[in-house]
């Protein structure tokens, strides 16, 4: 094995070593100290008893109720492999751990670095988006994860060369993992302006301008990875019609809270709920056929425009214009409500944070769905063709490829990858020198 033979950065090898009465402090290469608590560390014991390695899962030998709230430790060395080895005492006698060393310093609970998200870049219409080669993320791992590394840090990717049919495109979305199931009858969906049915049910199939929006905000939880390939683009005008148009929608809440703390507020508290009634589907099965199946629904969901997380950071956008039904706020705050969701309107058609491109036959535009607002600019033109390939990914599906990636370059076993937090294998992935 390769991996054995490459050399650990000093924030992964412990120096030194001391226990106390309740706990054992580590000192690693790179000065660090950590201090882990014992009834931690036999909590989190990875022994055949308390860990089953072929379920990755606590074992029911790991008895909650039997564990000592006290534990004692008998012997406690560094093994000859750098490992952290306790041999335990007390109640626990004969009872024996072994804790990989990097596994530790990721779960060190006063190193700040663990505790950070890795920001995301926020951007503006200044924006440079990466492009990457479909048959490099078809078939180099190390390309598929830096571009879903892109996604994480800009929200929205490009792949070129793409195959121009529908079974490459589902290959392409599937080399990430399942497709998200749409409320149609195919989950890979076809636009095409000549589409009459869905030009009379769906807006992004009507002409004049798509105003940026996130999808599906009537739903419980929103697709997070949306892709739309190109098929076709052909504009007798040569204008700029139909062109894609993007807005980062975390730097949009950024300039908001900067300006304006109390809109900020208002559209991080108050509901902006959203509605979809559709008895019917626009989408064409074969040449002349559309689906005598009916896929209705009838959905409503209340949520914020701006959603923050645990920590109070921004981790989801929801806006949709078309979708938006009447408020339901307190009689005193439905002016200031509308006028802060003006403002987040109006920034949205701002050329100073719209980044507008042509998205050409074998592009494949990529985005978060949770982050980045999309939608493109006017059509007027009767002839002008432009036909896209779309379909979903769940967030979690997304975040579970980028994980196992991560996971690969940290070359440690399943045992210890099993439940480290997105933050831990970025760390992990970049532990060697
Ligand atoms: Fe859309």
């Amino acid at each position: 094995m390769t991996t054995l033979l490459r050399q650990l950065k000093p924030a992964f090898c412990i120096k030194s070593m001391a226990t106390s009465d309740n706990g054992v402090e580590i000192t690693w290469k790179d000065g660090h100290q950590s201090f882990y608590h014992n009834l931690w560390l036999l909590d989190s014991c990875r022994c055949p008893k308390c860990f089953q390695r072929d379920t990755l899962s606590l074992n029911s030998g790991h008895d909650l109720l039997k564990i000592p709230l006290n534990p004692t430790t008998e012997k406690v060395t560094i093994d000859p492999e750098g490992n952290l080895d306790i041999v335990w005492g007390g109640q626990e006698t004969g009872h024996h751990s072994v804790f990989d060393p990097s596994w530790l310093r990721v779960h060190c609970y006063n190193d700040p670095a663990l505790k950070q998200k890795s920001k995301p870049q926020l951007w503006d219409a200044s924006v440079s988006i990466s492009y990457f080669d479909y048959h490099e993320v078809m078939n180099d791992d190390d390309v598929l994860l830096s571009y879903l590394n892109q996604l994480v840090e800009l929200g929205v990717a490009i792949i070129e060369n793409a195959p121009n049919d529908e079974q490459s495109f589902r290959a392409l979305v599937e080399r990430v993992g399942p497709l998200r199931q749409r409320y149609h009858p195919t989950n890979v969906f076809t636009m095409d302006r000549q589409n009459t049915v869905a030009q009379a049910i769906q807006h992004s199939y009507q002409l004049g301008r798509l105003r940026n929006h996130t999808d599906v905000t009537a739903f419980d939880i929103p697709t997070g990875i949306q892709y739309l390939q190109c098929t076709l683009y052909d504009n007798p005008d040569n204008d700029r019609q139909a062109y894609s148009t993007v807005v980062d929608g975390f730097k949009l809440a950024e300039v908001i809270k900067t300006e304006n703390p109390y809109f900020f507020e208002l559209l991080t508290t108050e509901y902006i709920p959203a509605g979809r009634r559709r008895l019917s589907v626009e989408e064409k099965l074969s040449e002349n056929d559309f689906s005598p199946r009916k896929y209705e629904w009838e959905a409503y969901r209340r949520n914020h425009l701006i959603n923050l997380d645990e920590n109070g950071e921004v981790y989801q956008i929801r806006y949709n214009h078309n979708t938006r039904i009447p408020l339901e706020v307190s009689y005193d705050k439905i002016q200031d409500l509308l006028t802060a969701y003006r403002r987040f309107s109006q920034l949205l058609q701002d050329p100073d944070y719209n980044a507008e491109f042509l998205l050409t036959p074998g592009q494949v535009l990529v985005v978060d769905n949770w982050r980045v607002l999309h939608g493109r600019t006017g059509i007027w033109s009767p002839f002008l063709k432009r036909t896209l390939l779309g379909a979903y990914l769940e967030e979690e599906t997304f975040r579970c490829r980028r994980r196992i990636l991560l996971g690969e370059k940290t070359g440690m076993s399943n045992l210890w990858l099993m439940g480290c937090s997105d933050r831990a294998l970025e760390i992990l992935a970049d532990r060697y020198v």
